[in-house]
């Protein structure tokens, strides 16, 4: 489901390729898209309106004034508020009418109006299809180049076999290769609105694991490798966070642009993150500190003697939620849970009583997940009621997904550009 919940307008043109749009349809759907197809009057001529109407189980449109304009108001604002429901515009194939249409700001079809209404920042995508002739015609060629001005993507059409029987450049692509690109463009689009989320923001993450000492040579800790805390922190600096990396020993090299700072026991990772509460933004705790610490440390080494020894453990302060309880509405909290019994209910009740954003809950039985691997599988518990279960991914996916949900709590208003 590698486009769940986007919205994309499909606009097909009347080129002799537009037979293979059903197809193109068929693939978006099955990965999860929305899809309104909006089609010209010529293009009705090479593919069939309800084969496309019925793979995007949507009404296909063509004409802005359409015989029931009179009956209903919506359908008058329609190409408007098409404009600002799409995330994605796609115009394939792009015939040199329909290319010279666009770029003059011409609209007499819900094709072209839409287009004109379509959120600045949102991509578009022209796939141009035509005989050579018509496609290095220089009015073909200037107005293609008007719409790359313009800030549309223009993706050069493939040489091949052509429907005037001659061969040349001027093939659309297949659906498989319009999707992948699609795929793409969504993909970079979402790391540049990840980037300008992060941009600056004070990014303080909590990794591996505690060591609680029994005397000078022995200590109580955990399976915990720090990989997943690491994973974050990578990530976060990669989109451009000021990123602070507590973390208890661990082999792991610090990520590129990181500030680590090493601690050993619980205590130690509360005083170097009170620190940063705060100045911080965002505040994620991957670490897996020690619940109970001995009492009384033993100085030197226990000689060993007894049959049974004793040690008696004092609960360790808890870090997140600490934070949590006195963060500013602005500030974001993340934990994570490892529940045996019960997770979601526990992981849930975790999350209000921390006062958390997400929490992310680690499964401790799947293969795949956990400590020491590079792997996990997680779900992830949004203070606003959102869950969402993540198939097997590498901690540095998992971490990207985490890091892309959390960004939601800095205030909705920064994602929607
Ligand atoms: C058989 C046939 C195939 C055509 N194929 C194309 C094509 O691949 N690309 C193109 O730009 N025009 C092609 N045309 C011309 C367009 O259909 C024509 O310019 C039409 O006005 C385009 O309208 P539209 O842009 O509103 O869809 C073809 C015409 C015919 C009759």
């Amino acid at each position: 489901m590698k486009l769940l919940g986007k919205k994309i307008l499909l606009g097909v043109s009347g080129g002799i390729a537009a037979y293979k749009i059903p197809n193109l349809v068929r693939l978006l759907k099955k990965n999860g898209a929305e899809v309104q197809v909006l089609m010209t009057a010529s293009a009705a001529e090479f593919a069939s309106p309800l084969a496309l109407a019925t793979v995007s189980e949507n009404k296909v449109l063509t004409e802005i004034f359409p015989d029931s304009a009179h009956e209903a108001k919506a359908e008058w604002t329609c190409h408007i508020s098409l404009g600002e429901w799409a995330d994605l515009f796609v115009i394939a194939p792009a015939t040199a009418n329909t290319i010279g249409k666009l770029a003059s700001g011409l609209c007499d079809d819900m094709l072209s109006a839409a287009f004109l209404t379509l959120r600045p920042a949102k991509p578009r995508l022209i796939f141009p299809s035509m005989d050579g002739e018509m496609y290095f015609a220089k009015a073909v060629q200037r107005n293609l180049a008007q719409l790359k001005a313009d800030g549309c993507e223009v993706i050069e059409p493939e040489t091949g076999s052509l429907a005037s029987g001659l061969t040349g450049m001027g093939r659309m692509p297949d659906p498989e290769t319009i999707f992948d690109r699609i795929v793409k463009t969504y993909d970079s689009n979402e790391d540049a609105e990840l980037c300008r989320a992060f941009d600056g923001k004070n990014v303080v993450v909590t990794a591996g694991a505690t060591r609680e000492k029994i005397d000078d040579v022995r200590f109580i800790s955990n399976y915990s490798s720090g990989k997943m805390g690491f994973a974050l922190a990578a990530s976060a600096a990669k989109l451009g966070a000021k990123v602070t990396l507590i973390t208890g020993k661990t082999a792991l090299q610090t990520p590129q642009g990181v500030q680590r700072i090493d601690v050993e026991s619980a205590r130690e990772m509360l005083v170097a993150a009170e620190a940063f509460f705060t100045a911080c933004d965002m505040f994620i705790a991957a670490a897996a500190v020690a619940d109970y610490r001995p009492a009384s440390p033993h100085e030197g080494k226990i000689k060993k003697s007894e049959n049974v020894f004793e040690i008696q453990l004092v609960k360790n302060p808890d870090i997140l939620q600490l934070f949590g309880t006195q963060k500013s509405s602005k500030q974001v909290a993340i934990g994570f849970a490892l529940e045996a019994q019960n997770p979601m209910e526990n992981a849930k009740e975790k999350l209000a009583k921390k006062n958390l954003d997400l929490i992310v809950l680690n499964s401790a039985s799947e293969p795949g997940a956990g400590f020491e691997v590079d792997t996990n599988v997680v779900t992830l518990i949004g203070k606003d009621g959102t869950l969402e279960k993540l198939p097997l991914m590498s901690k540095l996916e998992v971490a990207k997904v985490i890091l892309k949900k959390s960004s939601f709590f800095f205030g909705k208003d920064m994602l929607l550009s």
